[in-house]
């Protein structure tokens, strides 16, 4: 159940007035639950049970040091795509043993930083990154683990965007080079072979894609082993959906256990690397009404929040629910555009929205978890907004919203 629900007449997080929030900490906002969070996490702990592994939360969907933090305490492993991204998990207490580094475009300094740290493995993309990496740990004397990510050309069926499974895709290795490239890594110096891993696209709603991926990456271990080269895990990534709308999306419990029977059998530890599924019903944006602007055409709801801010709706026409905080109202119910202030008519965050509102009400834009915060910016001098982690009736500022100080703080003019 959600933790976001009406209680006396205006919508809470766990035990928090978001009005409240908003009071205090102004708007735009973003508000995470750090319960929604550890419910999610142990769905997929729980799921795995005693069966070897590890859940590697992917640390691009929120990388707030809070939420990081909150995860690390319940013992998870991070899936990271940058050094920024390594040293966020070791700033919130991650295990770097715990850690699998991804990424199509890794640099030999951020290689030579999680090795020195000791992570768990590399999931290499191409041969000229696996001939790197070979190199930067020969000259650090050192061994580095390697799962090499297959693209097995399964069509995920997501957003054309997030989809990476396919062979035109820029990610992985084409299942047809795998065995080839495996006999590569095994020859080279300085590299310890683990895993195979995969990810094939995000939002999938449905579990078909994956167990097709799946059964593909085990013929290709089959494969392997006949040819010596033994696997210890394998990584299928991360990519469940969730509900924005009306998608009901496989629970979690379900797709763990339909990939955990497939391995049945199999001495082969099994990795995750959830991102949304775990943070984004775990968040919301909270933004307030500027103005109504009714024309005769559309009615406008002016808002304070805007693409900058939420860049979904404007990048993939995501649709994310919108409420106001208030659950009921005198104002009439229209029909709304809901727009931000930013200069640009992709600058909505929601279209076609019936909402009972007036000048000053807050509205809550929700699923806001997950790729919300991380992909803000800085259009039109807007600072970042602020966060907030609820836990249970206690808000905590968990970021400072943005000033012009910080924003200008980088650039200098000429002498
Ligand atoms: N592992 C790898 C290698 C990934 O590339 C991703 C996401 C994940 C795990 C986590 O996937 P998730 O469980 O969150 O679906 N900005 C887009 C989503 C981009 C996903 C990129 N890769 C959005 O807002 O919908």
């Amino acid at each position: 159940m959600s933790v976001f629900t009406y209680r006396d007449g205006t919508l809470h997080a766990e035990h928090l007035d978001l009005s409240q929030a908003a009071e205090q900490f102004g708007t735009p906002l973003y508000v995470y639950s750090r319960k929604a969070l550890e419910q999610h996490f142990l769905q997929y702990q729980q799921a795995l049970g005693d069966c070897p592994g590890m859940i590697c939360y992917a640390v691009k969907a929120n990388s707030n040091l809070a939420v990081l933090n909150v995860l690390a305490r319940q013992g998870a492993g991070f899936d990271i795509v940058s050094q920024g991204e390594l040293e966020r998990v070791i700033a919130a207490g991650g295990d770097p043993q715990r850690i699998v580094f991804s990424g199509v475009g890794k640099q030999a300094a951020e290689m030579r930083r999680a090795l020195e740290l000791g992570v768990h493995c590399f999931n290499v993309e191409s041969e000229a990154e696996l001939e790197r990496l070979s190199q930067v740990a020969t000259e650090m004397d050192c061994s580095a683990p390697v799962s090499l990510r297959i693209n097995p050309d399964v069509d995920a069926q997501t957003h054309p965007y997030i989809s990476t499974g396919l062979k035109d895709n820029k990610f992985g290795i084409a299942i047809d080079d795998a065995v080839r490239i495996y006999q590569k890594a095994a020859a080279l110096p300085g590299l310890t072979i683990k895993g195979v891993d995969c990810h094939i696209g995000s939002q999938l709603t449905d579990i078909a894609p994956f167990l097709d991926a799946l059964d593909r990456l085990l013929l290709l271990i089959d494969e392997l082993s006949a040819q010596g080269i033994t696997i210890e895990h394998l990584d299928i990534g991360g990519g469940l959906g969730v509900t924005y709308q009306d998608e009901q999306p496989t629970s979690i419990g379900d797709f763990v256990s339909a990939v955990k029977q497939r391995l049945a059998g199999r001495s082969l530890a099994l990795m995750f690397e959830p991102g949304r599924s775990i943070s984004a019903n775990a968040g919301v944006f909270l933004t307030r009404v500027e103005y109504l602007k009714l024309n005769q055409h559309k009615n406008f709801a002016i808002i304070d929040g805007a693409m900058n801010d939420l860049i979904r709706p404007s990048l993939y026409s995501a649709w994310q629910d919108i409420k106001p905080v208030a659950e009921h109202s005198d104002a009439p119910a229209r029909c709304y555009d809901v727009v931000g202030p930013v200069c640009e008519t992709g600058d909505f965050l929601g279209k076609d929205r019936t909402l009972a509102i007036a000048d000053g009400d807050l509205l809550a834009v929700m699923s806001a978890g997950a790729y919300g915060f991380v992909m803000a910016s800085n259009y039109n001098t807007r600072g970042r907004p602020a966060e907030v982690m609820v836990d249970g009736d206690q808000a905590h500022l968990v970021r400072q919203r943005e000033g012009i100080v910080e924003q200008f703080a980088n650039e200098q003019q000429l002498p």
